[in-house]
């Protein structure tokens, strides 16, 4: 019978629309509940202790939803946070640093695969780790990883900046070290960073590989509501969104995020609320 509960999904603010268009597009029949902490906004400068805090309290209010699985559409919250999530909550909980893992793994030619992301996740290293164990899982000898954290490339994606000569200039500057080290493969380890894919690939070259995590996390989240056997038939979709500041200001930024068409009706919530 079909499960006709929602995923949930929720982000430090708008990035995680870039995985939530994926998962529509991946997911056409399933309903979603998005939540946007933006008041709380951003993540990848907070500390570990910080970030898993908000990620249980969203979690909290996703789980009021009745949510059937959580989706942590947020590279710095799915590297601090997923272990503690996941042992917290029922539902199956998917995150986006392993399904990017997975991708640049099966990606690469060469061997030498780039990880950009926030301070936060870098400094865990949480995607090194997760792409020496898929490497290892698939066979792959000789993997070179290296690793920048771009922490620019988050405000030049929200202030619309993403074609435009400061654009370039910061990409080369944060890009060297990857081109220096001869990558094939550029895992793209923040929601933002999608929507300066241009400038990027145009520094790094036609040669090199970007992996969207969003797209690898899509599928990922496909295949478990089958493992699972929670997916929905599509009877009665249903989008909604919620963000902890104003729903006025969330759906005027939102738009390129999300590829298509805007949120609509938005509503607030604050999940400070919630004692951990
Ligand atoms: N969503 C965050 C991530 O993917 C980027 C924005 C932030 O720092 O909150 O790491």
């Amino acid at each position: 019978m079909a499960d006709t509960r929602p995923i949930g999904v929720f982000d430090s603010g708008i990035g995680g629309l870039t995985v939530l268009r994926e998962i529509w597009r991946a997911c056409p029949d399933e309903s979603t509940v998005y939540f946007g902490d933006n008041s709380r906004a951003p993540y990848g400068t907070k500390s570990k202790s910080t970030v898993i805090k908000y990620a249980l309290q969203n979690a909290r209010f996703l789980e009021s939803k009745d949510v059937k699985m959580i989706v942590i559409a947020c590279n710095t919250a799915s590297a601090y946070a997923y272990e503690t999530l996941a042992g917290k909550t029922d539902v199956p909980v998917i995150e986006v640093v392993t399904p990017g893992a997975d991708a640049a793994c099966r990606a690469t030619k060469n061997g030498r695969i780039g990880i950009i992301a926030t301070k936060g996740t870098i400094s865990t290293a949480t995607y090194r780790h997760a792409v020496e164990r898929r490497a290892s899982e698939l066979g792959l000898d000789n993997i070179e990883i290296t690793e920048q954290a771009c922490p620019l490339f988050v405000s030049l994606a929200e202030e619309g900046w993403w074609d435009t000569e400061v654009a370039r200039l910061t990409a080369e500057e944060y890009l060297a070290p990857l081109k220096a080290a001869g990558v094939d493969t550029l895992v793209l380890g923040c929601t933002h960073y999608p929507l300066l894919t241009k400038v990027i690939q145009e520094e790094m070259g036609d040669g090199v590989t970007l992996v969207n995590t969003g797209v690898a996390t899509a599928e990922v989240v496909k295949a478990a509501l089958a493992e699972h056997g929670i997916a929905s038939d599509g009877a009665s979709v249903t989008k909604e969104f919620y963000t902890s500041d104003e729903p006025e200001l969330f759906e005027s930024v939102a738009s390129p995020f999300l590829g298509s068409g805007l949120p609509a009706g938005t509503k607030h919530f604050n999940t400070d609320r919630y004692e951990i």
